[in-house]
This record gives C-alpha cells, structure tokens and sequence, in this order.
C-alpha cells in the first residue's frame, strides 16, 4: 500500500471541501482533496441555487466569484403566491439593498475545480475513502481506493466535506456524536428545462394541490419543483403531468401561462433536518452535508456548507502555522449556532409552504404564517435578513 503525506486531508469535492481547499492552499497549507465520484459527475450534478449576500461577496472576496459576479443573476425580490393571487416580498427595500445571486451550485463547483487545476494542488476524482483511522492521535490516517490501487495519507487533520452518506461520520464512534434528524412528509420533485423563465424573480407557491417553486438558472434554462407525497416514483411523472402540475399551482388570473420546454434534468428528494453535534471528534472536523442537512425550502444547503469553511480555514491556519488552537475548538459551537437558526429558518419555511394532507389545523396556521408575511412589515423584514444574509448574521 502506497502513503503520502500532507497537512489536510479533504473528504468530499463539492462546494465545501473544494472552497476550503482553496482557502488553505491560498495560506500556503497543503492539502489533498480525495473525491469518489468522477469529474464530469461532479460538474454536472444539478443542485440548489441561491448564493446569500454576504457568500456571494466571499466567495469573491476569494478570488473565485468572478464568473459568479458576470453571470449570475442578482434578484431583489421573491414572490410567494398563495392560491393564486401574487405578494412580492421586496427583499432588497426591506433589508438594506441587499440582494441574492442565482447561480447554479454546479457552477461554484467548476469554478473551484478550474482554480484547484491552475494551482496544481492535488484533487483526485474516482478515489473512494473507505475509513478514516487515529482520530485521537497527531497524525489520524485516511484510506482510499481507485483504479491505481489502495493508498493511505497520513494527515495533521481531515475534513469530512463528504457530504450526508460519506464515511467521516460513520468512522466516529457513536457514543461520541449526536444525531438530530426530522424527516417531513414531502419529496421535491425538481426538473430543469430549457425554456425561458416565465418570471424575473422566484415564486414560492402555497397552493390547495401542494407546494410549487419556479426558479432559473439563465436566460434560457428554468428549474422548477413540484411538493409530492414521499411515496411518489419518477415513472409515475410523464413530463406531460409534470407541466399541468405546475401550471395549475402557479396559475395565476393575471401572469400568463408557465413557458414549457424539454425536460434535460429530473430528480426526487425527499425532504429532511439533519443536525451531526459536535462537528469535530479529536482530528476530524466536519462541514457541509457531512453535519447537517436542511430541507431545501430556505436555500440554505450550499450557504451553511460554504460558512461553515469560511470559519474552518483559518482556524485550521491558526492550528497549523501559530499553535493557537482556540479558533478549532470553538469551530463546531460557533458553526451549530448558524446551523441551529438555519434549520429554525428552514423548518419555518417549509412549514408554511406545504400544504399538510390531512391536517386541516395545520394548514390553517399555515396559511396565518404566509399572511403575517404578506401583511407585516416587521414579518417581511425579518423573513429577508434570514432569507438573504443568514449565513453571515
Ligand atoms: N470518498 C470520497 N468522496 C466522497 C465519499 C467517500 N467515501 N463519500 C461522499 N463523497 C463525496 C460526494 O461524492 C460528494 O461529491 O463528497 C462530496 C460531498 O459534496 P456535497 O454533497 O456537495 O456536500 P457539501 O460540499 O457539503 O455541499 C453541500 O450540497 O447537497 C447539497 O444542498 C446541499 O447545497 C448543499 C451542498
Ligand atoms: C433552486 O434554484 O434550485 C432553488 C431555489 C430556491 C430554493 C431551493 C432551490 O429554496
């Protein structure tokens, strides 16, 4: 078995190892980045898409926003739409003039990939981590396989950046970790397709029939989700029953029809709260999905996973290149209290947008949360510091 050797080991290539492989390798750390999926899986997966306020200016601040900055698209507002009549929440009056970017994940993604190619730091794609060992100890060790065979890397720490199935969770013991989950009765049924976005601004649709979303990536591709039942399979969703479904929950008397266009991404997820506490055990910190997960109503999933590494780099720097450890071991309680408010905000969300089956009760207080947003001032506001800044609050 071949070993190496370097300073961070990074589990995981998505938006949060590869942002905080960048980070540390900008303060001269070495770092080694082991991602078992392959290059081309990576850059083509399609996930969420709404960057906060103040990620978007560190992701520039970092030197990889400036694709970010050219082609994303800055909103200044969202819309929910409540059986058919349209309330636009001016996030930008309300909060400053802030604004969000929409810009897809995958597009973060190839920019940090791009970047980590010029500075010929070490990213290996199709290498599986099969176990992380020695957490306890100056060098923990992480194993991997690829096709070049079965290799080690001895570390002074290791990330899990490796997202809500890797291995870096399952390799603590578990009288040393906390699991907090709840999972909600819906699924997200989302698609891309190449029409051209019917709105400037995304629509959050409480609807009798369910949850809808209308969201975009570019001038010409529209990303839309339909709320479903759990149970729901994509064999049972012709593109045909996909377009009436959220042409009926987003129709409006006013707005014109939905713009339809081919299908080119389709996908069911189920909805879910994971928190993992605390994010550290001895050598091993965690980030991103690898420690919690939010239901994806708030557009929280890749701003909590890019905050929690804008805090871990430079404690890590700190650890490695002064001594200090202070930073490192208030990492995971400074990062669960983001964590916390995230999930608060999410759960807030998605319980005022899907419409409960069965429960009626539910479903009325839901409707008097939507219209406390609708009518409150003070509601709104606080809806868009949360929805447009929550990560850097
Ligand atoms: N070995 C190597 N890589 C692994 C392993 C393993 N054993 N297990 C998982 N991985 C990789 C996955 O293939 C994935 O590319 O870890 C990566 C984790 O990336 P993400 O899932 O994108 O997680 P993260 O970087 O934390 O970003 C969170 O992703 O799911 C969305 O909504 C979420 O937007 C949020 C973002
Ligand atoms: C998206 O564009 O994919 C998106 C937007 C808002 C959300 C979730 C996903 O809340």
């Amino acid at each position: 078995m071949k070993s190496v050797r370097t300073q961070v080991v990074i589990i995981g290539a998505g938006p949060a190892g590869l942002l905080l492989g960048h980070l540390l390798q900008r303060e001269g750390v070495d770092t080694v980045i082991l991602e078992t999926r392959s290059l081309d899986y990576v850059q083509q997966r399609v996930r969420a898409g709404v960057i906060e306020y103040g990620i978007a200016n560190f992701l520039e601040e970092s030197g990889v926003g400036s694709r970010m900055r050219a082609e994303g698209l800055v909103h200044h507002g969202i819309e929910f739409r409540l059986d058919g009549v349209s309330h636009r929440i001016a996030l930008s009056e309300l909060y400053d003039g802030r604004t969000i970017t929409v810009y897809g994940q995958q597009e973060v993604v190839k920019d940090l990939i791009a970047g980590r190619v010029v500075s010929g730091a070490p990213l290996h794609f199709d290498a599986t981590v099969t176990g992380v060992e020695g957490h306890l100890m100056d060098r923990p060790t992480v194993s991997y396989t690829s096709s070049e065979g079965e290799f080690q890397i001895t570390g002074d720490y290791v990330v899990g950046c490796d997202g809500s199935h890797g291995v870096s969770v399952s390799s603590v013991p578990s009288e040393f970790l906390r699991r907090f989950e709840r999972v909600y009765p819906f699924s997200w049924l989302g698609i891309l397709a190449e029409a051209p976005p019917s709105t400037e601004e995304l629509i959050y649709c409480r609807h009798a029939r369910g949850f809808a979303l209308y969201s975009m990536r570019s001038p010409t591709l529209s990303r839309l989700y339909l709320g479903v039942s759990p149970a729901e399979t994509l064999n049972q969703w012709s593109d045909e029953r996909i377009w009436d479904e959220l042409s009926t929950r987003l129709a409006t008397a006013q707005a014109p029809p939905i713009a339809q266009g081919p299908i080119v991404e389709r996908g069911i997820t189920p909805m879910r709260s994971v928190v993992v506490a605390p994010m550290r055990y001895g050598r091993l910190l965690l980030a991103g999905d690898a420690a919690h997960i939010v239901p994806p109503t708030g557009a929280k999933g890749m701003n909590l996973a890019l905050a929690d590494v804008r805090l871990l780099a430079p404690a890590l720097v700190a650890s490695l290149r002064d001594g200090d450890e202070r930073p490192l071991d208030s990492y995971s309680s400074d990062s669960l209290r983001r964590v916390w408010r995230a999930e608060e905000f999410s759960t807030y969300m998605t319980q005022m947008l899907h419409p409960h089956p069965s429960d009626e009760f539910e479903n009325g207080v839901q409707v008097a949360r939507l219209r406390q947003v609708i009518d409150s001032l003070d509601t709104a506001r606080a809806l868009a510091r949360n929805y447009v800044n929550l990560s850097s609050l």
